[in-house]
């Protein structure tokens, strides 16, 4: 079967990495996959074939090995385009190592870089996140917001992969570069054949409160209700991980289709442009699939910021891209998929 083009998905067996392999292969795109596997399972590989029919091409690399990179591009001169998802990507774990942070974050990105100039690759479109606006002064907030200083070193590692985008960018680099700032993905596939998969205690909102709502965790903690907020709770655009997919989708097709136009460097809010607290979100969860949600109010996350989301405007004008799904179905998916992760269990 005739394909649109040849893609490579760094990170391709993770959360966002394998929701987006499959919107790209259901659009046409053959897709070789890169993971070294720290953070994700291979067997999210059957569940991309049992959605699409196809199995990706599958290299257990880590993107720091030079050597494996060329190897990956030299065996696939195809290859016309980059999404780049892997990365350490735990908050609190990064201010505990921070080393590791930087060396992985930073040197993986810059060894694709140098592998796709040295082979003509169109363009790379990078994962990048709302977490480098901080806490704006202005919502809903537009990529012309300052860049505010990082809070962790993992979000700090966003804000230099964007700059060494940037620089290289400007100082005449051969492909094309999009930076997708994702804010809060959340659910899974309707297929509930992927999804989220943390390893160990999630750090995250949505998989701690449907562990919790399946008996796994005895009860949320929501972190802190005195805020200055209508509700006290933290508020965040939830956006579902096959919307941002196919926001990935859009932003491939805009690199390697020259009629498109795009500048050499862009960069798009990936938002539903909608806030919601953490205590809507519980109720909105316990509303949609029935299930309660014990929780109980403790003190604040250090390094929480208050509220955010986004102004989604140039991705729906330039990109062509929405959010289409509600958050209510978003959230079923994500009990779906915890559903089906218990009865893989039995
Ligand atoms: C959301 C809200 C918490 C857990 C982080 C990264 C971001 C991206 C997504 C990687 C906050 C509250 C959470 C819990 C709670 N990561 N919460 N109880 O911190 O907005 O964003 O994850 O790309 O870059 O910064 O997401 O899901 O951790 O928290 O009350 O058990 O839920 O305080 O208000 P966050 P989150």
């Amino acid at each position: 079967m005739a394909t649109k083009g040849t893609i490579l998905v760094t990170g391709g067996t993770g959360y966002i990495g394998s929701h987006t392999t499959v919107e790209l292969i259901q659009a046409g795109y053959k897709v070789v996959s890169l993971d070294n596997l720290s953070n994700s399972s291979i067997n999210v590989l059957e569940g991309i074939e049992a959605i699409t029919g196809i199995r990706p091409t599958f290299y257990e690399v880590d993107c720091n090995d030079e050597q494996a990179i060329e190897a990956v591009f030299a065996k696939h001169p195809d290859i016309q385009g980059v999404i780049h998802f892997a990365a350490s990507k735990a908050v609190g774990e990064s201010v505990q190592k921070p080393l590791l942070y930087y060396r992985n974050n930073l040197l993986s990105l810059i060894v694709l870089l140098e592998a796709m100039q040295r082979h003509g690759t169109k363009g790379i479109v990078f994962s990048s996140s709302c977490t480098v606006y901080g806490q704006p002064e202005i919502l809903p907030v537009t990529e012309d917001a300052p860049i505010q200083v990082a809070l962790s070193p993992y979000g700090n590692t966003k804000q230099i992969n964007e700059e060494i985008l940037r620089d290289a960018v400007y100082a005449g680099a051969s492909y094309k570069v999009i930076r997708l700032r994702y804010f809060n993905p959340i659910g899974a596939h309707p297929s509930a054949l992927i999804g989220e998969l943390p390893l160990g205690a999630p750090q995250n909102l949505i998989p701690y409160l449907t562990q919790t709502a399946a008996g796994i965790r005895q009860e949320l903690s929501v972190f802190g209700d005195d805020y200055n907020t209508p509700d006290g709770s933290c508020i965040r655009d939830y956006i579902s991980v096959v919307d941002l997919a196919k926001a990935h989708v859009l932003a491939v097709e805009r690199i390697l289709d020259e009629a498109k136009g795009s500048e050499a460097l862009e960069t798009f809010n990936i938002g539903t442009g909608r806030g919601v607290s953490v205590l809507e979100l519980i109720r909105t969860f316990e509303a949609a699939t029935g299930v309660k949600v014990p929780y109980k109010i403790v003190g604040r996350r250090e390094g929480d910021i208050v509220q955010v989301w986004a102004n989604p405007e140039r991705a729906n004008k330039v990109l062509g891209w929405q959010a289409q799904e509600s958050l209510a179905d978003t959230l079923r998916s994500a009990w779906a998929w915890q559903v089906r992760l218990g009865e893989r269990e039995k």
